[in-house]
């Protein structure tokens, strides 16, 4: 695959046992996650219970909000007893010692580079020094900003905290689709997209008088071009004050990179981390990571220390969790004769990963009543996003999910990867923030030299840079080539970017930003589905495809528990527009609407009720930006065929034809995929010749999601790029449709196609 070249493999050496076990993880994943779906039946019943509840006592969204409430009040009084307690551990913090010099630097300096181990202070103390010392004077903000939302969201709450204020006033957050800040906002935590997007409204970021990029060693995509785009604008905003924070690694090259900017280091306090390394390769480390938990839990004193264990994601984190519960369980249950983990004591157990960023528990970061232990199992949100004191024990499995460039299917995928030797040092590290730890690593040394990088890759080095491309054309970046990037991204990532983005006709030939690329740009959206949104308006039907994409853009919508899964089966198959999911999304919600927004209604359809109300935000936050942007909100009525017209437009690139035996073959790279069986175009006496998907999801098979029947001349006239148009029209002269085939159309699509073939050779 030409598109591969340039981009760097994640794997350094992708034959070797550590990494083959971490594609086997993947597989381990989804049988876990079968299997807890067969014990989540019970909770979802008692969820059910709970909203039934709710709804009968009218309560607006019921559990959410009663337990916000008890939660907050007992902040409240935990509050009003550690006031002084907080003002003491903020002054124990390194950073503390140094704050005048190092207020000092970034006063005399307009780029400040502030090195300091994980834990000094620098996220949640910087901010608040500057604000003391005042650097908002002529009501300018403080910006922070965050790679990840979970650290933006927690952070917040914490500085809100320590300064005493209610969070969204002086203090305040912003994430995608939620806005936590109001005009007294003062210092403002962020996720580094939002200020990319701030930026593309206001180029010069005039509202803020100093920003500060935190945790930019990570090098996450959008900070890294934040980091160029700063550069930029350095001159033309004297006044602004820059501050790029850094664990020790990547700190010389940001001071390189901003003309030797001086590296303010806060002296660190860290205790020695004995090492312990696995002696033979480590078949399922979600098991082993169990097991070394149980054994030190049951092994020392349980006020020795806490245990931090490292997992790829969502899924493991909570596999390893459930696990450590029963075998704790099943270990009580012979010495104490305990039935039930809740009945244990000495231990509580703690999941951290991002996809819940509001449901990150304050109690986490608390020193536990009665000296009982924490087991938090967590993703690398908690290598230096998120410090949690009184960690003694850490377990890292050695992997890490990442977000690479899939050349197969052409698209970015979550993949299980090994860390690289960074990552291990930062992950051991976290077990001697307050004494001296142990770090159980579960590989061998051998793998940490052989199969790791030193460096993980920088994120514009190995994935689709379509959106950031968009992105810096609307800000105006002619040449990205010559965009001041810290590490440039492969040219071919770029020409393949600058091609799909030619290809949905958001560059003209000439690499320019057409007006409706310019219009795509100011939606928090990936091009595809603002370019949806956009067609939609133009053919009257953006009132139900704003719908379809804010039911795109949440977790899951449908929820079936394995003992129901029939009736739960029967009950979404109500739902189903035979043609599109796509359709049937907005089916339901309309549906629901209809039943006015109720919680019933969601658990008698087996539909997530959390996910329809995020949808429904998320609706009305798309609905203000097509307002403001003078996009027309109108309804179709009952012409549905419209809004699959308009869903084409979008995804032509993503398109799919049959190729018999119940099969789809996809039309740009030819690979085998099926139907996921729980899409409304399963088991349909007849598969639809041509259809567009919204996700392809790789388990054991190639399955396409979310799914939509469409006629094959709208591939052509919106992927005409894409596809030789004569092999789409001649399979489908056994095709109905041909019918409707008429040869002047066929002239000038053919003239279309000779004119866009040539504007691309020009263009590449
Ligand atoms: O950014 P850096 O890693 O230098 O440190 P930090 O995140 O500012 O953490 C400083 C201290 O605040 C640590 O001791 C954390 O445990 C604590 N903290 C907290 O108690 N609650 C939070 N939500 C965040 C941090
Ligand atoms: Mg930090």
């Amino acid at each position: 695959e030409s598109s591969q070249k340039g981009i760097v493999n994640p794997f350094k050496n992708p034959e070797s046992i550590f990494s083959v076990n971490a594609r086997k993880g993947s597989h381990l994943v989804a049988l876990r996650r079968l299997q807890r779906d067969q014990k989540d039946k019970s909770k979802e019943a008692v969820e059910i219970a709970g909203t039934s509840l709710g709804d009968v006592l009218g309560v607006k969204d019921n559990g959410n909000h009663v337990k916000e409430t008890v939660e907050a009040s007992n902040e409240q009084t935990a509050l009003l007893d550690s006031r002084e307690e907080i003002q003491r551990v903020r002054e124990c913090l390194p950073a503390f010692k140094v704050k005048s010099k190092l207020v000092q630097t970034i006063r005399e300096n307009q780029v400040t580079i502030v090195i300091g181990e994980t834990g000094s202070g620098k996220t949640t103390q910087l901010a608040q020094y500057l604000y003391e010392a005042g650097f908002c004077a002529g009501h300018k903000l403080i910006g922070c900003t965050q790679p990840r939302r979970v650290a933006a969201m927690s952070v917040a709450k914490r500085v809100a905290l320590e300064m005493n204020v209610d969070l969204g006033k002086q203090v305040g957050y912003s994430i995608r689709f939620e806005d936590e800040t109001s005009t007294e906002t003062r210092i403002k935590f962020m996720t580094d997209g939002i200020l990319l997007r701030e930026a593309l409204l206001d180029e010069t970021l005039d509202r803020y008088g100093c920003i500060i990029l935190d945790e930019a060693h990570e090098r996450s995509l959008n900070t890294d071009v934040m980091l160029g785009l700063l550069k930029q604008l350095l001159s033309r905003r004297r006044d602004l004050k820059v501050i790029v924070t850094s664990a020790t690694m990547n700190a010389a090259k940001f001071s390189t990179f901003f003309g030797s900017a001086p590296q303010f280091s806060i002296p660190g306090r860290t205790f020695p981390v004995q090492t312990i390394y696995s002696k033979f390769p480590v078949e399922d480390y979600v098991e082993s990571s169990v097991m070394q938990a149980v054994r030190i839990h049951a092994s020392t004193n349980f006020d020795s220390g806490d245990i931090l264990i490292f997992m790829t994601g969502q899924e493991d984190v909570e596999s390893t969790s459930e696990a450590i519960k029963e075998r704790l369980t099943e270990i009580y249950s012979k010495s104490k004769g305990i039935t039930n983990f809740d009945e244990i004591d000495d231990v509580e157990i703690f999941t951290v990963y991002s996809a819940l960023p509001g449901d990150v528990q304050n109690r986490i970061f608390q020193r536990l009543e009665n000296g009982k232990r924490k087991i938090v199992v967590a993703t690398n949100i908690a290598e230096t996003s998120l410090t949690i004191d009184g960690i003694r024990y850490v377990i890292d499995c050695g992997y890490s999910k990442l977000k690479v460039y899939n050349p197969k299917i052409g698209l970015d995928s979550l993949m299980i990867t090994p860390i690289s030797q960074a990552n291990a040092n930062q992950r051991s590290g976290r077990a001697g923030r307050t004494a001296p730890g142990t770090a159980y690593r579960l590989y061998t040394e051998d793998t940490l030299h052989e199969d790791m990088y030193i460096q993980t890759i920088p994120e514009i080095q190995r994935t689709n840079l379509s959106n950031t491309v968009l992105l810096l054309k609307s800000l105006g970046v002619e040449q990205i080539i010559q965009f001041p990037f810290v590490d440039p991204p492969p040219i071919q990532t770029l020409l393949v970017s600058l091609n799909e983005l030619f290809s949905i006709g958001a560059l003209d030939n000439m690499g320019n930003l057409t007006e409706l690329g310019m219009m795509m740009s100011k939606f928090p959206l990936q091009p595809s589905l603002s370019k949806v949104l956009l067609i939609s308006a133009k053919n009257g039907c953006s009132e139900e495809m704003v719908t379809i994409v804010s039911m795109l853009s949440v977790p899951q919508v449908f929820y079936r528990p394995k003992e129901r899964q029939k009736e739960s089966d029967t009950a979404r198959s109500r739902f189903f527009v035979p043609e599109s999911d796509h359709l049937t999304f907005c089916n339901v919600y309309s549906q629901w609407k209809c039943s006015r927004y109720s919680h019933r209604w969601c658990s008698k359809h087996f539909v997530h009720y959390k996910s329809l109300q995020r949808a429904k935000e998320i609706r009305e936050q798309l609905i203000k930006i097509m307002k403001k942007n003078r996009i027309q909100v109108v309804s179709s009525g009952t012409d549905w065929d419209v809004l699959r017209k308009c869903i084409c437009s979008g995804y032509a690139h993503q398109a799919a034809k049959t190729s018999g035996l119940g099969k789809y073959c996809h039309l740009k790279t030819g690979m085998d995929i099926q139907l996921h069986p729980t899409s409304a175009l399963y088991g349909l006496g007849e598969m639809p010749p041509y259809v567009v998907y919204h996700e392809l999801l790789m388990t054991t098979k190639e399955y396409i999601c979310c799914v939509t029947a469409v006629n094959p001349f709208w591939l052509i006239e919106f992927g005409g790029l894409l596809y030789d148009v004569r092999k789409i029209g001649g399979t489908h002269t056994d095709h109905a449709d041909v019918e409707a085939f008429d040869p002047e159309e066929d002239r000038e699509l053919d003239i279309k196609l000779k004119e866009i073939k040539e504007a691309r050779n020009r263009m590449i």
